[in-house]
């Protein structure tokens, strides 16, 4: 039997994909694997650890902590301060970006923005959570990088990925070249390659959105939604369903199968809920890789400017018959 490639060997490998690469993206690609096999190993055993639960504590945006978000944020610190090719963190969880100031990383290249643990107020019910990466190089070329070079577009990230801790654990990637999905085996401690080059289907019969807050939504939205619920033979309508909660388990699940996965501005949330740098981005560049679209309804996401390390967006992604549907529906009404 052949055996498994693993990320690692993956990752080493299509180096080669560019010329002038020195390993260092590489090396980070590895550490994110390696923090997110600790992070692993916590969530499932999180009701025996006494991890479960909140942390008591609020992050920038208000929004309570659980212990399982400061574990896994302090896990890629962790890893990305051992590795030293990452110079800056970006995390959901520190109100300002942290500088990795070690004698390894006083040459690093790159910045990480990160949300360490996605859904979490999944974590106490066992349904699945993710983590979210973006990977950006430094703009300035002497001394300490600066909040310009935090500050980038999407279009610039350099690879993104997630990880979803579900009922198998996986790492999907991309430099740019496609996106590879890697599971862990959990016998040999190693991701190995399992879904090689994914694609999105084009049209999707799955719509995800939290249809709770339906009376605050913008009419366009819920012109869609009631779109999706109409009788159409030829288009597979009515379409189903899902939401979970965890964006990284409603996207991965939209990346095999096909689908649609909205949160859009609401009375509630004006400017949208999820996060520009280290939400949205990173999925729209791995969405974008696998041939797929994302918007805010009216702009590709990976092109907005990035005013503020939190800044939130409305998002639209996924399939992209479906995504321009929504969007044509969005900008009618
Ligand atoms: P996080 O746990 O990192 O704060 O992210 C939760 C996000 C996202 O994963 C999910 O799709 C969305 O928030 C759920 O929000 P609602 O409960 O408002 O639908
Ligand atoms: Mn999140
Ligand atoms: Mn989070």
């Amino acid at each position: 039997m052949k055996a498994a490639k693993t990320l690692g060997q993956f990752i080493i490998e299509k180096q080669t994909d560019f010329p002038y690469a020195k390993g260092e993206l590489s090396r980070l690609l590895c550490d994110l694997g390696i923090a997110a096999k600790n992070v692993n190993r916590e969530v499932n055993k999180a009701g025996l650890a006494n991890i479960i639960g909140d942390a008591g504590s609020v992050n920038i945006q208000g929004e309570g902590q659980k212990k399982l978000d400061i574990y896994a944020n302090e896990q890629f610190l962790a890893a990305l301060q051992c590795g030293g090719e990452c110079c800056i963190l970006v995390s959901e969880e520190n109100d300002d970006y942290i500088y990795i100031d070690s004698e390894l990383s006083k040459n690093a290249k790159y910045i990480v923005a990160i949300d360490p643990l996605d859904g979490s107020s999944n974590i106490d019910v066992n349904v699945s959570v993710g983590t979210i990466f973006s990977i950006f190089r430094r703009k300035s070329v002497n001394g300490r990088a600066t909040i310009t070079d935090v500050l980038q577009k999407g279009v610039d990230q350099v690879a993104a990925g997630y990880i979803i801790y579900g009922s198998s654990t996986m790492l999907v990637y991309t430099t740019g070249k496609g996106v590879n999905g890697f599971t862990l085996d959990p016998s040999i401690g190693e991701f190995c390659l399992s879904h090689p080059d994914m694609k999105i289907p084009v049209d999707g019969n799955i719509y995800s959105i939290n249809e709770g807050y339906y009376r605050h939504f913008p009419e366009g939205i819920k012109k869609y939604i009631k779109y999706c619920q109409e009788e159409d033979v030829k288009t597979q309508r009515p379409y189903t369903l899902r939401y979970t909660g965890s964006m990284v388990a409603d996207l991965h699940r939209s990346l095999i199968k096909g689908g649609i996965f909205i949160y859009p501005i609401s009375a509630q949330a004006p400017k949208g809920k999820l996060r520009l740098v280290y939400e949205c981005n990173p999925m729209a560049f791995i969405v974008e890789q696998a041939g797929g679209e994302a918007s805010n309804g009216y702009s590709r996401i990976m092109e907005l400017a990035v005013e503020e390390m939190h800044q939130r967006s409305a998002i639209i992604i996924g399939s992209t018959n479906m995504v321009l549907k929504a969007e044509e529906l969005l900008q009618k009404y």
